[in-house]
């Protein structure tokens, strides 16, 4: 194992360690989830910023986790370093007897050192075995599914995964040339992939082959069947307060963490009842409008975080915001009571409270 420290630089460091700060910096000892732990990078940022905290890291991927075992040796007495999917999670809180959790991060994809290492197959600019497993000890590689899947479902792989408008031609160039060799090597498959391509399109939109590995990365570790199971086990297993971030880098896996979330800030009571039911409130809050960009100069700084989109959210306590509701109703129907014809409210308590008590715009805002 070499040294790694310092070839990979954290995506949108700042920002995840700003939105995370309220809920692990609030006194006593708190509990944070890197999800996909890596080289440690944002894990040793957060045990840093946080002497109180206790961080569990989970990586599918041994020798990420050796590596960041390195890295964070200073904090041992404060750290579970677990190898595991990150659907598993609600098993490792188990097993480790942590309830509940104040913070979550899941920075989506692979590693530098995944797509870096000469024998991982994850590079289409490097050549090695097309395996591309982040857990090396068990699973089908890349080469196999390459190999012996069908025309249809390899087409379906290569469209759905990648948003490869050429898939249906890749996927028979690929059956014609596995009848006469077996495809062993990702620059086989890149050179392949390039041929298959119409030539005005080979000038479009990056490397030729960057979708078809995607693709290929996405279905052989099953990326988007494990995200949708863990992030609502992940939003389940916070503490009221508690926040998780999501760095997402392509679409389909930012349209799930959106999913994920719009399920938890939309109240899920009838629409023209004017109070909440018990129960059916809102019962997170988004920390990001929308999906947030990284700047120019984090462009510039750090390459791999072009494509990043990142979605956050904190876990509220529905009773105290249905109360806040409720008063707000309250508010408003006296407000509207007072200013009905002949009602006479001048002098009510309603008169002193409703216009200018600091209350009402403000709260127009909330649970978004
Ligand atoms: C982009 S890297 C994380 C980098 C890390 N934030 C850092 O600062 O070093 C993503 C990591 O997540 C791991 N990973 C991807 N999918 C996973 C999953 N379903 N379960 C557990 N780990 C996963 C990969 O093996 C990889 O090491």
């Amino acid at each position: 194992m070499g040294e790694l420290r310092g070839t990979h630089v954290p995506v949108l460091l700042e920002r995840c360690l700003e939105l995370l700060a309220p809920a692990l910096g609030r006194g006593g000892r708190t509990i944070h989830v890197d999800a996909t732990l890596g080289l440690g990078g944002h894990a040793e940022a957060v045990l840093e910023a946080h002497p109180q905290t206790v961080l569990i890291g989970l990586d599918r991927d041994t020798e990420a986790l050796a590596h960041a075992r390195v890295r964070l040796a200073r904090f041992a007495d404060r750290i579970h370093l677990e190898h595991a999917v990150y659907d598993e999670l609600p098993d490792v809180l188990d097993r480790l007897g942590y309830p509940g959790i104040d913070g979550i991060l899941f920075d989506l994809g692979v590693s530098s050192l995944q797509l870096d290492a000469p024998d991982r197959g994850f590079a289409y600019a490097q050549d090695a075995p097309l395996d591309m497993r982040m857990d090396q000890t068990r699973g089908v590689t890349a080469e196999e599914v390459v190999n012996t899947y069908g025309h249809p479902e390899l087409a379906r792989v290569l469209r759905v995964y990648g948003e490869e408008k050429f898939a249906g031609r890749i996927a028979s160039a690929i059956i014609r040339e596995r009848e006469r060799a077996r495809i062993t090597s990702s620059a086989r498959l890149a050179e392949l992939v390039r041929e298959s391509i119409p030539a005005p399109a080979r000038r479009t939109g990056g490397h030729p082959a960057k979708r078809t590995f995607q693709a290929l990365r996405i279905e052989v570790n099953r990326e988007l069947a494990a995200l949708e199971t863990a992030l609502p086990a992940a939003l389940d297993t916070l503490n009221v307060g508690g926040r998780m971030v999501v760095l997402s880098y392509h679409s389909l896996e930012d349209r799930l963490t959106k999913a994920a979330l719009a399920d938890r800030v939309r109240s899920k009571g009838p629409v023209d009842l004017p109070v909440e039911l018990p129960g059916t409130g809102p019962t997170f809050r988004l920390l990001s409008r929308g999906a947030e960009l990284p700047g120019e100069r984090e462009v510039a700084a750090n390459p791999r975080a072009a494509s990043v989109r990142l979605r956050a959210a904190e876990r509220i306590d529905p009773d105290a915001e249905q109360q806040g509701r409720t008063d707000r109703e309250r508010s408003r129907r006296r407000v509207k009571a007072m200013n009905q014809p002949g009602t006479g409210s001048v002098g009510s308590v309603g008169d002193r409270r409703a216009p200018g008590d600091g209350r009402g715009t403000d709260e127009e805002g909330e649970g978004t």
